[in-house]
């Protein structure tokens, strides 16, 4: 019935142990990629004296100029001193995932190659298959306490003719950080083949090792370069729930982008916008509170967790999740996050939900308080034994 494109994505294998939970309100809940603290009230300020000042009109397809203004003087200070943005380059979409929808419907033609590393948030490689884009997995692989990429089975995968390559750094589920010369090198071969490379950078700011920002090469990227970074305010500045995220991209593609907007959403609400320039501006220390306390959170969980019987993780290096696996227990990832809800009220994320690469593993997000990973662990070490 529905488009054939359509028929082989999976349903949320997330939405259904969540759904085994339904109703219960004893169960621990770390299977969805955000934090347990509302966004701060100077931000929520900011939308209510927009609305309060009749701010509910459609606007700009590409997004308000002041934002825009923001975003590009944001995208320039944080990747100083070598990167220069303009507005030109720069459009806001209502969320990252309506940033990553709108770049395959503008990009990918029905049996266009598309490389992905994956395991990645399941979104990512159903865009471009919804578009009929036959998408190349290129999987992480984890040894040594470390989740690696092999960077040159990323790059035979890409050969010429490939329409682009989507890295998700920091990567949810994992926590992989792609080193700085990987990017360099993909950069090259991207340049050289005239391939798009499209970086999803939701957790860019998200990083442990005390560096404003993850590695990349948006610093690099000449004006009308094929580059595309998308990118949201849903996780550094708690605001998943508002629906506000942007893209920087070659400024021919934003000029046509403004159609894609137009036929989609039109248009991102002028008061959540409003609200995104003030959490740009002032926004500063509520980043630096939010690594930290990440920081510790995953501390806490992977020195826990190491003491726990059969339990393989690879600390992350950046985002909010940590995707452990349980040895001779966890192989069918859905199976055992839905007895872990049944039996003793923890929720996590199934990690095949990540793709076939994610079997065997659970994905913890660990954006939450102390005390409740505390309670988590000890569900978990009562579950094993
Ligand atoms: C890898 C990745 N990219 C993009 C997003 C988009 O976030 P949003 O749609 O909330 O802006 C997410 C959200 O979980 C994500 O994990």
């Amino acid at each position: 019935m529905l488009r054939a494109s359509l028929d082989p994505l999976p349903a949320s294998r997330i939405r259904e142990v969540a759904n085994a939970a339904m109703g219960r309100d004893d169960v621990l809940k770390f299977w969805f990629g955000e934090g347990d603290l509302p966004t701060p009230q100077f931000i929520r300020d900011t939308a209510k004296a927009a609305l309060d000042e009749g701010e509910t009109f459609y606007n700009h397809n590409l997004g308000i100029e002041e934002l825009r203004q923001s975003i590009a003087g944001y995208v320039s200070r944080l990747h100083a001193p070598r990167a220069t943005v303009g507005t030109d380059r720069v459009a806001v979409t209502s969320s990252g995932v309506t940033a990553l929808a709108l770049i395959a419907q503008s990009l990918f033609e029905p049996g266009d190659r598309v490389a992905i590393v994956t395991p990645v948030w399941p979104n990512v490689t159903a865009q471009p298959r919804i578009m009929g884009a036959e998408v190349v997995r290129v999987p992480l692989s984890c040894h040594d306490g470390r989740w690696r990429l092999d960077l040159q089975r990323l790059l035979d995968a890409a050969p010429p003719g490939t329409r682009a390559v989507i890295v998700n750094s920091p990567n949810n589920p994992t926590g992989w950080v792609m080193a700085q010369e990987q990017w360099e090198t993909l950069l090259a071969h991207c340049r050289r083949h005239g391939i798009w490379l499209v970086a999803d950078d939701a957790y860019e700011r998200l990083i442990f090792d005390g560096a404003a920002h993850a590695p990349g090469v948006l610093a690099q990227i000449d004006p009308d370069e094929r580059f595309i970074s998308a990118n949201t305010f849903s996780k550094s500045w708690t605001m998943t729930g508002w629906r506000l995220g942007w893209l920087v991209a070659p400024r021919g593609f934003i000029a046509s982008f403004a159609k894609m907007v137009e036929f989609n959403t039109s248009c991102a609400p002028t008061f959540i916008q409003r609200a995104g320039i003030v959490a740009i501006e002032r926004g500063d220390a509520l980043i630096a509170e939010t690594r930290a306390r990440l920081h510790a959170s995953r501390d806490a969980l992977v020195e826990q967790l190491a003491r726990l019987p059969g339990v393989e993780c690879a600390p992350p290096d950046g985002a909010m999740y940590l995707f452990f696996r349980v040895a001779g227990r966890s192989a069918d990832s859905l199976d055992f996050a839905k007895r872990l809800v049944g039996e003793v009220g923890l929720g996590l994320a199934p990690g095949v939900a990540f793709g076939p690469e994610g079997e065997g593993f659970l994905r913890w997000c660990f954006a939450a308080q102390r005390p409740l990973i505390d309670d988590g662990v000890s569900r978990l070490a009562r579950f094993l034994a």
